[in-house]
């Protein structure tokens, strides 16, 4: 842990690295007899919360649950920059996770975290549209019911904050070329489309 906490105070992120190094109240004696995966994950707890749930306005997604393969794929999807994000880039780099075994350690662990913490839903209003524009724009490819596969590597949908897959919509920020067919789809649905079925989805049961 203290090659962590040197490198991150080098960095912009020290205020933040104020927070992580304090690994969430865990002490330094008890962080060295977690399992590794446990002890990778109190990083990105701060920000996934303990739980994996995420942060309810879906600036942080929810990742409890969600199946290892498909989180490892995210992860290495952010360590190679086909996938963009400052915070995740720095937080997958090889000084958090220094080889394919700890990615795949932290990943067997928040697969199996139980989600406890609120799901952030839209306002309720247009939940059939919602329904039926997923089954008809979303489904062939993310599965009748918003669900994780393992192959190919995809996360759930259902039981995402609602927010988050708004702004994957219309942000893109996922790998280029999935970004470019999710915000032109945004397009066609409009802002109403885009929010009935993200409220749809986050009411979804989470990955088991
Ligand atoms: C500083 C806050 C922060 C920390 C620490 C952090 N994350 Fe993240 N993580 C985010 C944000 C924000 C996103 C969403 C990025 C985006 O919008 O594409 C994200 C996205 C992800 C995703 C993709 C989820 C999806 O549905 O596509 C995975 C997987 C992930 N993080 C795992 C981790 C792991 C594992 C760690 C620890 C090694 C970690 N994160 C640490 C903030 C953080
Ligand atoms: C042609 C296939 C296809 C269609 C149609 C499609 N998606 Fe996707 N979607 C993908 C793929 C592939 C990914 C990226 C998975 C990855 O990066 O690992 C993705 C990623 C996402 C993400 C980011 C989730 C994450 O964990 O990274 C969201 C949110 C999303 N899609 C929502 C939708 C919605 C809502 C619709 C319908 C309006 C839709 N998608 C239609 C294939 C599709």
């Amino acid at each position: 842990m203290t090659k962590v906490c040197t490198t991150n105070a080098r960095t912009a992120l020290v205020a933040l690295a104020l927070i992580v190094c304090t690994g969430g109240g865990v002490g330094a004696a008890q962080q060295e007899a977690l399992p590794a995966g446990a002890r990778l994950y109190l990083d990105c707890g701060a920000c996934h919360g303990r739980d994996g749930g995420g942060v309810a306005d879906g600036s942080v997604p929810a990742i409890g649950g969600q199946p290892a393969k498909a989180l490892i794929a995210a992860l290495e999807d952010f360590r190679s920059s086909r996938r963009q994000d400052l915070r995740m880039r720095h937080f997958s780099d090889p000084q958090h996770l220094a080889d394919a075994a700890e990615v795949a350690a932290v990943a067997d662990h928040i697969a199996d975290l139980r989600r406890t913490s609120p799901v952030g839903t839209g306002d309720g209003s247009d939940l059939t549209r919602g329904a039926a524009l997923f089954r008809s724009r979303c489904a062939s490819c993310h599965g009748r019911g918003g669900e994780a596969s393992e192959m190919p590597p995809r996360r759930a949908l259902a039981g995402q904050h609602a927010g988050y897959i708004v702004r994957k919509m219309t942000e893109g920020g996922i790998t280029a070329a999935q970004a470019r067919r999710h915000t032109s789809l945004a397009k066609e649905l409009g802002g109403t489309g885009v929010a009935a079925i993200a409220d749809h989805l986050s009411r979804l049961p989470p990955p088991p």
